[in-house]
């Protein structure tokens, strides 16, 4: 795909529902007894395959769009899958589902595809095998495939090396099926949608400062949802916004829970003019309409706590960095090395591709802000996040860039490229 400059953005959208939050209430769903309606959920193909894999362990699910009804059969009610589960793309479908299928009283093997395969799964292995879980990766390299059998699962306390969201939840999701209380302690708190929404769903789950505790074998009762905007969505469009001189946006109901709103604190800290409006404080998931206007950017540095409230947001921060004026370093952020790509390679190699001065390190990136960049070829690694982050990159840019690979955007984003030119204009 060829994106070029053609005018400032301006207007008002509403981003697709929180792609965390779409995957949670399927599978919550699946787990709970009764209807659970879901609104606004994200069509993208990650969220799909949670849906396919739950449909093959016999869960009725309708789908029309947004709208989603999941016909949940309670904790034991899932049945054997007649063949191979296939996440896809999708790290969070293969790690909860993992947590899932650990405590099932039949086989399973979940899979998924190339990049997936290469994704580390130790990190759901070891503290499944540590409950008793009979949990291996079939290639013996901690990758997916990985192959499950029925085993009684004990409750754990686990103290998770990494703050991990889909560790935490792969763990808390197996407590529900152990034979006592699990806890998980992180070194940093993720985000916590799963504890959100299994204590909306009537789980006995306690929180103390990085620890969560869930009691086995609660009840679950199928509930409505709304899902939120999708507050990793909308920060191409509050990276473009801002970078792209006359731009104003109004972007509607995006979701702002503490432990994902990391990105819009940078921005202020880089001078953004980002403001708040309509907040709303009633349900499990705070949202607000972002208001965001063209700003005069400069750099900052990004690392510690907040790393884990904006990992998602990296490619794109590194984007609005390299368009500010000063140095930006990003550190503490190793964990990007195993998202769908090696995002730090792969975006210092883009961003230098476009003229930029940047330096990958071991755990984030030096990027030296300021210069005029120019179009290019770059490649998205077949990484949604980074070939939205690139498109960003272009409205910026004198000429062209060429975007390799651009389609995988469908992931998380089916409609972004239509999205974007729609503002565009
Ligand atoms: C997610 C957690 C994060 C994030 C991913 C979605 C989730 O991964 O990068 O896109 O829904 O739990 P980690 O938990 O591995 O950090």
């Amino acid at each position: 795909m060829k994106i070029k400059y053609t005018a400032p953005l301006r207007g008002e959208l509403a981003v697709p529902g929180d792609k965390s939050i779409s995957h949670r209430s399927i599978m919550f769903g699946a787990l709970a007894q009764g209807r659970t309606e879901v609104s606004h959920f994200l069509t993208g193909a990650d969220c799909l395959s949670t849906i396919s894999c739950f449909r093959q362990m016999g869960i009725e699910i309708e789908q029309n769009g947004p709208d989603v009804t999941v016909f949940g059969k309670g904790l034991h009610g899932l049945s054997a899958p007649a063949d191979i589960l296939d996440a896809g793309n999708s790290g969070t479908t293969v790690r909860l589902m993992s947590g899932i299928l650990a405590g099932q009283r039949f086989s399973s093997v979940i899979t998924g595809d190339a990049s997936i395969c290469r994704r580390p799964m130790k990190r759901v292995i070891q503290p499944l095998t540590e409950m008793g879980a009979d949990i291996v990766s079939q290639q013996d390299n901690g990758c997916a495939p990985l192959a499950l059998h029925p085993a009684q699962l004990h409750g754990i306390h686990y103290s998770s090396p990494v703050a991990s969201a889909q560790v935490k939840s792969c763990v808390l999701l197996a407590g529900l099926y152990a034979d006592g209380k699990t806890s998980v302690t992180e070194p940093v708190v993720s985000r916590n949608h799963s504890e959100l929404m299994l204590r909306y769903f009537g789980a006995d789950l306690s929180l103390d400062g990085t620890t969560a505790a869930i009691s086995p074998e609660p009840s679950l009762t199928g509930q409505k949802i709304n899902v939120p905007g999708d507050i990793s969505s909308a920060a191409y469009f509050i990276a473009a916004a801002l970078l792209v001189p006359g731009s104003e946006v109004l972007l509607k109901n995006v979701g702002v829970n503490p432990t994902r709103d990391g990105m819009l604190r940078v921005c202020q800290a880089m001078g953004a003019d980002i403001t708040l409006l309509n907040e709303d404080h009633s349900g499990a998931e705070p949202s607000a309409d972002l208001l965001v206007r063209s700003s005069a950017l400069h750099g900052t540095t990004i690392e510690g706590e907040i790393i884990p409230t904006l990992i998602d947001e990296i490619p794109v921060l590194a984007v609005l960095a390299a368009f500010a004026e000063g140095t930006t370093v990003i550190r503490d952020a190793a964990e990007l090395k195993v998202k769908e790509s090696d995002r730090i390679a792969v975006m210092a190699d883009n961003l230098s591709r476009i003229g930029c001065d940047v330096e990958a390190t071991d755990d984030g990136m030096i990027i030296r802000g300021g210069r005029p960049l120019h179009g290019a070829a770059v490649d998205s690694h077949k990484d949604h996040r980074v070939a939205m982050s690139l498109a960003v990159a272009a409205l910026a840019c004198s000429g062209e860039m060429e975007i390799r690979d651009s389609d995988c955007v469908t992931i998380s984003y089916p409609g972004f490229y239509q999205d974007l030119q729609m503002l565009c204009r």
